[in-house]
């Protein structure tokens, strides 16, 4: 596979053949299958640890020790299944992610991606040592200019500038990084977070000799999108949305069906329990919360840090959960901006293939343009 003209995206010593990290997608969605497919195809496949553990017999008694299990696992199983590059998304927000991110350093993860939180410092019993010895590179997933900015300055007083930047701007699916507000604020776009972010990280580079590479997600669907951004400057795309309708994702076929059969008003901004708004696929499970409705459920652990659990009109890991299986009455699905936009469900390696031909078309217009002008 090959993205030509591309300068090549380089995270530590991790050298995908193509600038594409398939983001992390839980609960559930991008296991095992869905990484190994895409680390096959030369990218940077992401298990999404959120919820992770829910098939292990003591998730409700012990969820920590569950999650750890069941990541630990599911690292494995993708090790087995491919050569290539493998990363965790690891969200800040989960109560036990200090566990998650030493269980994937220790489990041998090349790349965790930091997201849902903004990680201005790294917890103290994560030692530099400790995670330089891992080899495992960390990635903070962040929605703004000035956050990057802060996260660069930070992360350089303690000697461990971060290995790249993943910018998410507002048509990403699942949680986001913004206000209801930032949202509805044409002047906040994917464009603009990057091309700020941009100058700032080349004068980083100049005053430190350090280049941390610039990866932007959020709304990046075609081959000529890929070739956009790089042209700007990125140095590699992060895609979800995407690959969700491909026979190698994780998620049940009625999640995919969700995704084919969804127009672009179905994709509608919701308030979640967790205190972020978050894009998804509208259905009447949250047709019925909206209208005051309350789900029931237990809650035996605090799962998320943010969680409002005495007032949450119900469990957004039960209903994540449920989706991943195929049950729309009692959840709902996560989507990009995009996804009104697939049409069908194909193999990873032909989506990746008309990624790279769209591409190449996109990039061979972008040089006779210049040539013309
Ligand atoms: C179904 C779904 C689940 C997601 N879950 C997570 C998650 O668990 N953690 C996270 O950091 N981002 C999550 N995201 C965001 C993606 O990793 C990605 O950055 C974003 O969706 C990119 O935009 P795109 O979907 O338009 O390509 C999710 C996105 C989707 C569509």
């Amino acid at each position: 596979m090959s993205f030509d003209g591309h300068p090549g995206l380089r995270i530590g010593n991790f050298e995908p053949g193509i600038p594409i990290i398939q983001g992390g997608m839980g609960v559930g969605i991008s296991l095992s299958g869905l990484a190994s497919a895409i680390a096959n195809q030369g990218g940077i496949g992401v298990i999404a640890t959120a919820g992770i553990g829910y098939l292990e017999p003591d998730f409700v008694t012990d969820l920590e020790a569950a999650n750890r299990r069941g990541l630990k696992k599911e690292i494995m199983k993708a090790r087995s299944m491919t050569d290539g590059i493998l990363g965790v998304n690891i969200m800040l927000a989960l109560s036990d992610h200090l566990s998650l991110i030493k269980t994937a350093m220790d489990t041998g993860i090349d790349i965790i991606f930091l997201s849902a939180g903004l990680p201005f410092r790294l917890p103290s019993e994560l030692k530099i040592e400790y995670i330089r010895d891992s080899g495992t590179r960390l990635v903070p997933v962040l929605s703004s200019a000035r956050a990057s900015r802060l996260i660069l300055e930070k992360w350089k007083k303690i000697d461990y500038p971060p290995d790249a930047i993943v910018l998410e701007g507002p048509l990403a699916g699942g949680h986001l990084g913004f206000s209801r507000n930032q949202l509805e604020d044409k002047e906040i776009t994917l464009e603009n977070i990057f091309r700020e972010t941009k100058q700032f990280a080349n004068h980083f580079e100049q005053r430190h000799g350090i280049k941390v590479p610039l990866i932007v997600a959020g709304g990046i669907f075609s081959g000529g999108d890929i070739c956009r951004f790089l042209d700007m400057g990125a140095d590699g795309v992060q895609m979800a949305t995407r690959f969700v309708a491909t026979y190698e994702c994780d998620a049940d076929e009625e999640f995919k069906r969700q995704y084919l059969d969804c127009r672009v008003e179905d994709l509608k901004i919701i308030d979640s329990p967790v205190g972020l708004p978050g894009r998804a696929i509208d259905n009447q499970f949250l047709q019925q919360v909206r209208a005051g409705e309350k789900k029931p459920y237990e809650c035996p652990w605090k799962c998320l840090k943010t969680c409002d659990v005495a007032n949450a009109p119900y469990c957004i890991g039960k209903a994540l959960r449920e989706a991943k299986d195929g049950n729309f009455d009692d959840g709902f699905a996560f989507a990009g901006s995009n996804a009104y936009r697939v049409n069908s469900i194909t193999h990873v390696r032909e989506l990746v293939e008309s990624l790279e031909s769209e591409y190449n078309l996109a990039l061979e217009s972008s040089r006779q343009a210049v040539l013309l002008k």
